[in-house]
């Protein structure tokens, strides 16, 4: 059985908290595409945890945590992600993580680079997170790209591939003045194979460990669907495919064993970096939202653009995903304000009225649809016992997309989930 997690706006619905839910019958959890340019936030307990590269259920060592072949790892990141955790006496050994041998390398040149084509691009630039995931999938595709199994491999090899990618990349990096020498081929080298050696014991190939029969797998997407780099708001979007089949293809399992998926969502939309935003609320509305949701980034700690709930993206997200679930996460921050509105069609170039999300949605008027709010999700552990203008929102989220709300976030703690 595979559950697949996904983001169904521009990131940060709350993915971490959901998985966390999600893989208390898992026996495997696999992060499949991106890399540290994400944050999930997991709270159990009263503790958190911050995650980049590991997936979710790394807190539980009883569950197979899977850093799929699709995901670009940093291994300086990493590494510092598992000394982090372990100084926090978190369990992390062979028995519960695993490296795919196949993910690629993010390398110091990498995340020059996207500082370097950030700044070419002047005022057309995406707003990155700055981590090097844009060049790692360009080296990636040019087919230069270093592997994990590079990484821990044959000591010539490696240095031979981190010659062969340099000099591959140079044209870039000498525009910004950045001259690449023998020295700095040995400097990445000894670094590289340090961190290829702390990292060694984890790298395998996941192929005989995710053909066993009846393994209860969840993937763990990351990004989100407006970010995907075919069907997000391009070219404001991530290098990789973060919907469910590119989850899929990332971790390596077939697309016809998913038997659920779950789309995550907020009862409001925030989006960090650049880009169209129809529903934006770059007013007192939108400061309320970030202050009471907490609205600031986990990797970058930027303040997210925050506006309403925008139904017609969920509508299509539902769609791409094949979501058969969807979780409502900050049902407790919308229920503050007294009059919420959520966008239920677009004004498409002031004169069409669509549902779905065009190429140019920078032309898109939100169509509004008001609903009381003014409720308070405290003490409550499910559906019934919330107040009735929750329930009215929420049934005309499930009406609207044709998708069963089945989990509900009335606050970050893991313990504050209702199940339906
Ligand atoms: P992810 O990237 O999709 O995993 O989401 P992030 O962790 O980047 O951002 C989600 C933020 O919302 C985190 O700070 C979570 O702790 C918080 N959060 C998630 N669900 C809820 C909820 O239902 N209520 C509240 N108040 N906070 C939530
Ligand atoms: P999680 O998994 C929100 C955004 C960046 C930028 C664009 C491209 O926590 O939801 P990149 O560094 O990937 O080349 O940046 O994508 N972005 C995210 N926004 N949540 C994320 O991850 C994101 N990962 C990338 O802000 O607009
Ligand atoms: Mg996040």
């Amino acid at each position: 059985m595979i559950r697949t997690i996904v983001g169904t706006q521009w990131g940060d619905e709350g993915k971490g908290r959901v998985c966390h839910f999600a893989m208390q019958n898992a026996d495997v959890v696999i992060r499949c595409t991106g890399g540290n340019n994400a944050g999930h936030t997991v709270v159990s307990e009263g503790e958190t945890y911050k995650l980049h590269l590991l997936p979710a259920s790394i807190i539980n060592p009883n569950v197979l945590s899977i850093i799929g072949t699709g995901v670009v790892v940093d291994p300086r990141v990493l590494a510092q992600e598992i000394k982090e955790l372990k100084a926090r006496r978190i369990k992390i050994t062979p028995n519960n993580l695993v490296i795919s041998n196949r993910a690629h390398v993010i390398l110091p040149i990498h995340v020059e680079l996207d500082k370097i084509q950030e700044a070419q691009r002047g005022d057309k630039k995406i707003g990155t997170t700055l981590r090097g995931i844009g060049p790692c999938y360009q080296s990636k595709s040019e087919r230069v790209g270093i592997r994990m199994c590079d990484l821990v491999g044959k000591p010539e090899t490696l240095k031979e591939k981190i010659h062969f990618i340099l000099m591959m990349e140079s044209a870039d990096l000498m525009s910004a003045g950045h001259t690449i020498c023998e020295s700095e081929v040995d400097e990445i080298f000894e670094e590289y194979s340090e961190l290829g050696q702390y990292l060694a014991e984890f790298v395998k190939d996941t192929k005989p460990i995710l053909r066993k029969e009846g393994l209860n797998i969840v993937l763990e997407g990351a990004q989100s669907t407006f970010l995907d780099l075919d069907w997000g708001t391009y070219p404001d979007v991530t290098s990789s495919n973060p919907i469910a089949s590119g989850a899929c293809t990332g971790a390596g399992v077939p697309l016809n064993k998913q038997s659920e998926v779950i789309g995550v969502m907020k009862a409001y939309t925030s989006r960090v970096g650049e880009g169209a935003f129809p529903t934006e609320q770059n007013n007192e509305v939108g400061d309320r939202i970030r202050e009471l949701g907490h609205e600031y980034g986990t990797t970058t700690n930027r303040p997210r653009r925050c506006g309403w709930l925008d139904l017609v993206m969920v509508l299509d997200a539902c769609y791409i995903n094949g979501c058969t679930s969807l979780a409502l996460n900050h049902l407790d921050t919308i229920g503050k304000f007294e009059e919420i509105q959520v966008c239920v069609a677009y004004q498409y170039n002031g004169k069409e009225i669509i549902n779905y999300v065009p190429v140019d949605l920078e032309n898109c008027e939100p169509i509004y649809k008001t609903f009381k709010g003014g409720w308070s999700t405290e003490g409550v552990t499910s559906f019934d016992e919330l107040d009735e203008r929750a329930k009215k929102f929420i049934e005309f989220i499930e009406t609207y997309t044709e998708v069963p709300v089945k989990y509900i976030g009335v606050g970050p703690d893991a313990k504050d989930t209702i199940v339906r």
